[in-house]
């Protein structure tokens, strides 16, 4: 195991090794993630754990074999920031500081990283002591299909982070106090934060989600510069403040109601929502159309051309060749039947955002943000098509299509 540098006196690793020698039981929490980047809400669990354990070991991962999508930092970098975060820690608070250690193993493993790999090797390490895995209660739903979950509850206990909207019922679970607990939770509420709305607001120019230390860093080293690559975009397509701050709050939006939708990809959620009104503004004349693309824009009502031609943008300007983001770009405000959930996702993202105050506009949100995208799509569509009938204006034949759709799709479950 690698500690922090700089360590203080009485390090954990002078405690730590003589507690084993001694044959003391310690309990040991077990924190791990991408941590790309390590946020306020990670910063607020592991001051938890460090007043409930007697260890706390951090341990970044490589890769992720669930995430399905590239990190965007190194992971040296992160081990770097990390390192910074926890000496900072230890100078703020020393009692909780020294209890932490940073644990290497997966990151210096070759991916794919799974987790009884780290718990064969860390009970080896601390074979007196009481492990206990730190588990996201989103996480646990899908815990029976990790590799060896039947091994993993053998080596240690669970302790779920209890995550608002996860659909995995912790009512029922015992707060961890300490003792023996082979499945337990954190008793305290938890900051809501993930790692995408962080980067999200990086490339806003936004860094309140973030310790201080891992901000700076970030600033400092022009870190997750990806989407704020688009986002300096905007004003030369004539996007202005306001509807900045829209694109903003969608993306945020988009993300929140991912979190309860199984086998999306973050990274395409993000980068329909930064897209999604890019054309808003933009004169067709600065992209090159066929004569198809042009008498096909051409017959779209007004309000819905940004849309179409957002997504040609996005694929000559910005290169985005997936499909299903594109998809996404160009759905945003008709919808279509068979849509992929990251098309409902942007349209109602875009539909919901807290700026957002039509009346029925609340129903809509809590089904979206529950995961229930089916129920909301069929709601939101027949508020949007009630609007345009009662303001006179034409109705696209994809929104009547898709109202159908999951007129269908609701009334059959
Ligand atoms: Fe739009
Ligand atoms: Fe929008």
């Amino acid at each position: 195991m690698l500690f922090v540098q700089n360590k203080t006196k009485n390090s954990v690793f002078d405690k730590e090794n003589a507690r084993v020698k001694g044959g003391v039981m310690m309990n040991i929490a077990i924190f791990g993630g991408t941590m790309d980047p390590f946020h306020c809400g990670h910063l607020q669990i592991v001051e938890h754990l460090c007043d409930l354990f007697d260890l706390v070991l951090l341990v970044p991962n490589n890769v992720s074999p669930f995430k399905g999508e590239e990190l965007l930092v190194d992971k040296e970098i992160r081990y770097q920031m990390l390192c910074l975060q926890v000496e900072r820690m230890r100078a703020q608070n020393a009692q909780r500081g020294d209890k932490i250690c940073i644990e290497r193993c997966e990151m210096d493993r070759e991916p794919p990283s799974y987790t009884i790999d780290t718990l064969l090797y860390l009970k080896k390490k601390h074979p007196k002591d009481g492990l206990y895995l730190c588990l996201g209660s989103d996480a646990y739903e899908g815990f029976a299909g990790w590799k060896d979950s039947q091994k993993i509850l053998e080596l240690c206990n669970l302790l779920l982070v209890p995550r608002q909207g996860a659909s995995v019922d912790c009512e029922g679970v015992p707060v961890f106090e300490g003792g023996h607990q082979k499945l337990s939770k954190l008793g305290v509420p938890i900051l809501q934060v993930s790692s995408s709305e962080a980067r999200v607001d990086i490339a806003f120019g936004c860094f309140d989600k973030l310790p201080p230390v891992i901000a700076k860093s970030i600033q400092e080293q022009n870190l997750y510069a990806d989407y704020a690559g688009i986002v300096k975009q905007y004003p030369s397509y004539g996007l202005s403040e306001g509807r900045i701050g829209h694109i903003h709050r969608v993306a945020q939006t988009a993300l929140q109601i991912a979190l309860n939708v199984h086998g999306v990809v973050r990274h395409k959620v993000v980068m329909a929502a930064l897209l999604h009104d890019i054309a808003k503004r933009t004169p067709q004349a600065q992209i090159v159309l066929t004569k198809q693309q042009e008498k096909f824009l051409l017959a779209l009502s007004p309000n819905i051309v940004h849309a179409f031609l957002g997504a040609e943008i996005a694929q000559q300007k910005f290169g985005v060749s997936d499909l299903d983001v594109l998809n996404a770009i160009r759905h945003h405000t008709t919808g279509r039947a068979e849509m992929s959930d990251l098309e409902k996702i942007i349209y109602l993202a875009d539909m919901v955002e807290p700026r957002r105050t039509m009346p029925g506009v609340e129903s809509v949100r809590d089904l979206a943000l529950n995961g229930r995208l089916d129920e909301a799509m069929c709601i939101g569509l027949g508020q949007t098509i009630d609007n345009l009938r009662m303001r006179g204006e034409k109705i696209d034949a994809r929104t009547t299509q898709a109202y159908a759709h999951f007129q269908r799709l609701t009334q059959a479950k």
